[in-house]
């Protein structure tokens, strides 16, 4: 049920006590709630509407664990998942089981329980669930809740970086990231930041139709005041879940890039939205160096030709040494198939290189040329061009979707393993 089905039937809200306000704004981040009281559901509905949660999106659903193991069992769990279960210790621990096997390891799970037992609380939050809150709850609780979750210092960031360079210029480097950062947003759901980091000819805000403002320039200049209100100052919004931190792309004023500033502005923007796409520009520096190396996620462009497959061979290898427990970077390979072009065969280049490519997209200058013209995105203008499915098909990847579903369930931790444990307990 959506939260505007479940919210004509809700009852007048539980009467929990009101904690002290909660200052801070909730990030940009992606919160379900699967209640099963109505004070619950409309308590979630009156958490969503607060001010504090004005960057964050809150979904309200009855119909507890079952509703939610339904709504996920095919689909991505959110930043956070707030399940209610009006059941006793085993029936709700059973529940929490089955759970495990559709939640994404990335999402952080709250339980609402109605059973006040500090024992259950510990066994839960040792199995990785992040809180347990014992119902009526109050609005403000779960704004609180949420706010420790995503400023507690020691807690890891919200947003991950994804950083796309050229292994030379020209390569369709932006286009990619500009297109994978439109997707994530659209057809994930997910608020995305694109920065774009190429300060004298960067082109974000040209595909996107939203040329002007300092953006990332102005953010870097003050590195010691940058925070989030700064930053949506700074931000250029271009759709509801998609903002642009664009570059001035002019020459006139030349603009340094301190390592520092940019990592600490890269800092803030994660600590607000759950994927920030930089567009590094084919350039080598210590900056362009750390940005690559502190990625979560790093995507190399590539055409099937010779300086290309060396610069591509020294990035991969300079990458794979210093982030040996990371994700190697991925290749996508693009413009491939240029008439009269000679080219390296794919398989050849991706035997050199060691890495085999996320997608092949092909060279299509008319798919790619009118989506540059109109500033529009690739699968607005041609959605069933092959670029278009390549496209979707390494936002996927990128979106963690690429492993098989057995994978899931790590986001409650070991939960799987040791529930069967507590239950002979
Ligand atoms: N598969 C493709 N087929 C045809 N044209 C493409 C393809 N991919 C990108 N292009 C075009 O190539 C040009 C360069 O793309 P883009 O600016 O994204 O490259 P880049 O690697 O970011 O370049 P720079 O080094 O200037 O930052 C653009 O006009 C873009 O529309
Ligand atoms: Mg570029």
């Amino acid at each position: 049920m959506t939260n505007e089905a479940a919210m004509e039937q809700v009852q007048p809200a539980a009467s929990a006590p009101a904690p002290e306000p909660v200052v801070a704004l909730i990030p940009r981040i992606n919160v379900a709630a699967f209640c099963d009281d109505q004070g619950t559901a409309q308590a979630m509905q009156s958490a969503g509407a607060d001010r504090r949660m004005v960057q964050a999106h809150m979904d309200v659903h009855l119909g507890g664990i079952p509703a939610a193991i339904q709504a996920y069992t095919n689909a991505k769990t959110p930043d956070v998942l707030i399940i209610e279960s009006t059941k006793q210790r085993d029936g709700l621990l059973n529940d929490l089981g089955h759970l495990a096997h559709v939640c994404d390891p990335g999402s952080k799970v709250i339980v609402i329980g109605h059973v006040n037992d500090v024992l259950l609380y510990r066994e839960l939050v040792n199995q990785g669930i992040s809180e347990y809150i014992v119902a009526p709850i109050h609005q403000l609780q779960i704004i609180e809740h949420l706010a420790g979750m995503f400023h507690d210092p020691e807690a890891s960031p919200v947003g991950k970086v994804l950083a796309f360079v050229g292994a030379k210029g020209g390569v369709g480097s932006s286009t990619i990231a500009h297109n994978v950062g439109w997707m994530f947003s659209k057809h994930y759901a997910t608020d995305t930041v694109i920065t774009d980091l190429d300060m004298a000819f960067g082109t974000a805000g040209l595909n996107f139709n939203h040329e002007g403002g300092q953006g990332i320039a102005e953010a870097l200049g003050s590195m010691d005041r940058v925070d989030q209100t700064m930053l949506n100052r700074l931000l250029t919004k271009y759709s509801d879940r998609l903002s642009l931190l664009v570059a001035p792309s002019s020459i006139d004023r030349e603009v340094e890039i301190e390592e520092d500033a940019l990592s600490a502005v890269l800092n803030v923007v994660r600590a607000n939205v759950p994927s920030v796409i930089v567009d590094v520009p084919n350039i080598w520096t210590p900056w362009a160096k750390s940005v690559l190396v502190h990625a979560d996620e790093v995507i190399i462009t590539a055409t099937p030709e010779l300086a290309c497959l060396r610069n591509a061979k020294n990035l991969v290898d300079l990458l794979k040494a210093a982030r040996p427990n990371d994700n190697p970077p991925r290749l996508v390979m693009n413009q491939v198939g240029i008439p009269k072009r000679p080219e390296i065969p794919i398989a050849e280049f991706s035997k050199a290189l060691g890495v085999e490519p996320a997608v092949t997209i092909p060279f299509d200058p008319l798919t790619f040329g009118t989506a540059s013209s109109n500033g529009q995105m690739i699968e607005e203008v041609a959605v069933k061009s092959d670029a278009a499915r390549q496209l979707v098909v390494l936002s996927q990847i990128l979106q963690g979707q690429e492993a098989p579903p057995k994978q899931k369930g790590k986001a409650l931790g070991s939960l799987k393993a040791k529930l069967a444990t507590l239950r002979k307990k």
